[in-house]
């Protein structure tokens, strides 16, 4: 380890000036993007896969409805399944066989196992459905075991893990995704398609986040159960910054373009996990005694460098429907979700939305018109299906992948800075810039003839 890493991990460790630092400490250094002909960077560009070999690590409830798209698209061998729970590595051989697939080898031998997936197995990508804490370690082993990483989401929980992720992609040239499933949800890539058309006229606002009561699914005594809630008792921050923030950054350019430059966050009282204990839990749980941290709604505004603003929410700790704000602005309309609706410059009658249906005859994403995406079952819809797909074509044609290491460090390291900020009365932090002054000039994101 370099003089320089010890004492940039020792302001980490010093708390919350950790984020300035090391932003600071890496801005100073350069780009390793080279720019392609056609303005991408070379970085991004791997060979040809045409039959794509994936070892998976967590099968649990996500990493199964990946499980089952990723056996769902041609071209595509799932080798390896890896999980500390041997039933759920048996699930995921079972579906395998009944596909009419070869049976992937198993690996079950403890938490970190998936160092022994990725060191013995022939593949191409690796790709993880853990609990957050191994999502680092997962995609850190494979890079450094010659596949291309990808994870669920957040990508990492520190800024100093957002570097590490940056770094080893640049360094072994591997691709590092962050599989932010929303940004393939139909309205989101409708309001890109338009936006790109340019009925939004420029992107100015939105208001997004993550807003979905997991009160029971926190206190099960089985999957999410088994690790979520043990995050509320750690940090006060947005824990799951990157369903709302995804599609924003994508419609806005972050990295490409323009660039998140500060953000300031506070958060409510915590009250909501501390009242189902007291609430649903006997007297003699000993989930009674633990103590949370985490408010329960927690909010942040971010501030780009072009001066566009985005407001975040994480909400899981109370009664609500299910939400992910999902407003969109742009200096001739507005896109407001939940119900899904638009209104633009001009529109009769005056000052009132009309349903996003009115709108999709014209206007849906090229993507959300094909059959396979639109019938696909597994997970929330055809959005998961069309994130894995697209993951995949992307490697079989050896093109860029849609959102790369640079995204995955931008979105996910708003869990620390959201921490640091809400820790010090709200002070402006800011983001680090891992493109290092790359996204002044890297293209618009290519997806996807929107
Ligand atoms: N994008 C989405 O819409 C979405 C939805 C749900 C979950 N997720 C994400 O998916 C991930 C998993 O969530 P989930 O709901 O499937 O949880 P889960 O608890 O059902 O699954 C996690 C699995 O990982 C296994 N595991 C734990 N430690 C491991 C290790 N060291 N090595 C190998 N396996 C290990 C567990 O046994 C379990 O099977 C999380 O990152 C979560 O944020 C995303």
């Amino acid at each position: 380890m370099s003089d320089h890493s010890i004492s940039r991990r020792r302001f980490i460790e010093a708390g919350a000036l950790a984020s300035a630092a090391t932003t600071l400490g890496r801005n100073s250094e350069a780009s390793p993007l080279t720019p392609a002909p056609d303005g991408a960077g070379d970085f991004f560009r791997a060979a040809p896969i045409p039959l794509v070999r994936v070892g998976f690590v967590g099968c649990g409830l996500q990493g199964t409805e990946h499980i089952k798209n990723l056996l769902d698209i041609e071209g595509v061998e799932l080798r390896a399944v890896c999980d500390i729970v041997p039933e759920k590595t048996e699930r995921a051989q079972k579906l395998a066989k009944d596909a009419g697939k070869r049976e992937p080898r198993a690996f079950t031998r403890g938490p970190r196992d998936f160092e022994r997936l990725c060191a013995e197995e022939d593949l191409d990508l690796v790709y993880t459905a853990t609990p957050w804490e191994f999502h680092v370690p997962v995609m850190l082993a494979a890079m450094k075991n010659g596949k291309h990483a990808a994870t669920e989401v957040p990508a990492a929980q520190t800024v100093e893990d957002c570097w590490k992720l940056v770094e080893t992609a640049e360094k072994l040239r591997k691709h590092c995704v962050l599989m932010e499933n929303c940004c393939y949800d139909r309205p989101e890539l409708m309001v890109l398609h338009m936006l790109r058309k340019g009925l939004f006229g420029e992107a100015m606002h939105a208001e997004v986040g993550y807003q979905h009561d997991l009160r029971e699914i926190k206190f099960e005594t089985r999957d999410e159960g088994l690790w979520r809630r043990a995050h509320a008792t750690r940090l006060n921050a947005n824990l799951y910054p990157t369903h709302g923030l995804g599609p924003a950054a994508q419609a806005m350019g972050i990295n490409r373009g323009d660039q998140f430059d500060y953000l300031v966050a506070m958060a409510s009282p915590s009250r909501g996990l501390q009242d189902f204990q007291r609430e649903h839990l006997p007297e003699d749980d000993p989930r009674r005694k633990e103590r949370y941290v985490l408010g329960d709604v927690h909010t942040a505004m971010i501030k780009t460098k072009l001066g566009k603003t985005i407001y975040l929410v994480h909400d899981t700790n109370l009664p609500r429907p299910y939400a992910r704000y999902n407003v969109f602005q742009g200096s001739k309309g507005i896109y407001s979700g939940f119900p899904p609706r638009f209104y633009f410059d001009g529109q009769k009658p005056a000052h009132r939305y009309k349903a996003l249906e009115e709108f999709a005859a014209e206007w849906d994403h090229p993507l959300w018109k094909a059959d396979r995406v639109i019938n696909a079952k597994n997970g929330h819809g055809g959005m998961d299906f069309l994130e894995d797909l697209r993951l995949v074509e992307c490697l079989q044609q050896g093109l860029p992948t849609d959102f790369d290491v640079y995204d995955a460090a931008a979105w996910s390291c708003m869990v620390e800075l959201t921490a640091t900020s809400t820790a010090s009365r709200s002070k402006a932090v800011d983001v680090p810039d891992f493109t290092r002054g790359a996204w002044k000039s890297r293209p618009p994101l290519g997806i996807i003839g929107g």
